[in-house]
């Protein structure tokens, strides 16, 4: 198998996910932190990552230009814009030779190869913040051009933040919604772990107009929260 020592992984977007997943594996000792290289459009956002030895850039080019394996983790409608800039700027660059890991909510393989150019190697995945305590819940999908040499290298670097389950795309989303979002060990660990108000922690998984925050119109809509005080009041009454 690859030697993932030996390899340089890039974060194009620097937010919540590109951190839950890149100190996920810094963490587990997979990857040197001097090895990964984040950028981020915002210089802020990127001094979470430089002073845990994280390398950092303003530049998305300089991580298609400098590393081995490259995960997408913008949001899937800035991905066209980052497309444009690596047109733009990025010609010089081989990325035949990349691995690409899409965390991209809704971006398809069959979009990306089109693309990123015709033969790129593409794994799209959906994990889960828990990745950044090594309880996360991966979801993945192959694309039609790695070998199973760079598979299994991709598999290995992301079960080591997570549990990773290989699925058809077709049923990614499904799929994700069932694991990555009732993965209650997952969720305790990090706010056990983390040194955020769960209510932060969950403001990092739903984006306004995003996938998330549907299921948690869902579940105030019926009333999970009052249930589980009325839960309470209700056995404390009897005692
Ligand atoms: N959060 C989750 O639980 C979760 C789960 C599964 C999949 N995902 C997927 O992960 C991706 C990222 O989600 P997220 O929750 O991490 O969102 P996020 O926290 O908003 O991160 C996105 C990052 O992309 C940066 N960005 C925007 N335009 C850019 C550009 N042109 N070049 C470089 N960076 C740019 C943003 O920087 P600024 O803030 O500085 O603008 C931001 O830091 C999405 O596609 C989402 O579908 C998220």
């Amino acid at each position: 198998m690859l030697d993932l020592k030996t390899k340089t992984v890039g974060f194009v977007g620097g937010g919540n996910m590109a951190y839950a997943v890149a100190m996920g594996i810094v963490k587990a000792g997979l990857v040197d932190p001097g090895n990964v290289l984040v950028s981020n459009r915002s210089k802020e956002k990127l001094h979470m990552f430089s002073k845990e030895g994280i390398q950092v850039t303003q530049d998305n080019i300089e991580v298609f230009s400098k590393c081995d394996i490259i995960v997408l983790a913008v949001k899937p409608q800035i991905f066209s814009v980052v497309i444009s800039e690596l047109k733009e700027r990025g010609n010089h660059i081989n990325l035949s030779q990349k691995i690409f890991v899409s965390v991209m909510g809704s971006n398809k393989i069959e979009e990306m190869e089109e693309t990123l150019g015709k033969g790129t190697k593409i794994v799209r995945s959906m994990p889960n913040t828990p990745c950044l305590v090594g309880a996360g819940t991966i979801m993945i999908s192959r694309g039609n051009n790695l070998t199973d040499d760079e598979y299994e290298c991709v598999k290995v670097l992301l079960s080591s933040c997570a549990e990773c389950f290989e699925c058809p795309e077709t049923l990614l989303g499904p799929a994700s919604s069932v694991m990555g979002c009732a993965t209650a060990y997952g969720a305790g660990k990090l706010a056990l772990e983390s040194d955020k108000h769960p209510e932060q922690l969950k403001d990092a998984v739903a984006s306004p107009g995003g996938t998330t925050i549907r299921g948690l119109y869902a579940i105030e809509k019926a009333g999970f929260r009052s249930a589980l005080m009325d839960a309470v009041n209700a056995t404390t009454a009897k005692l």
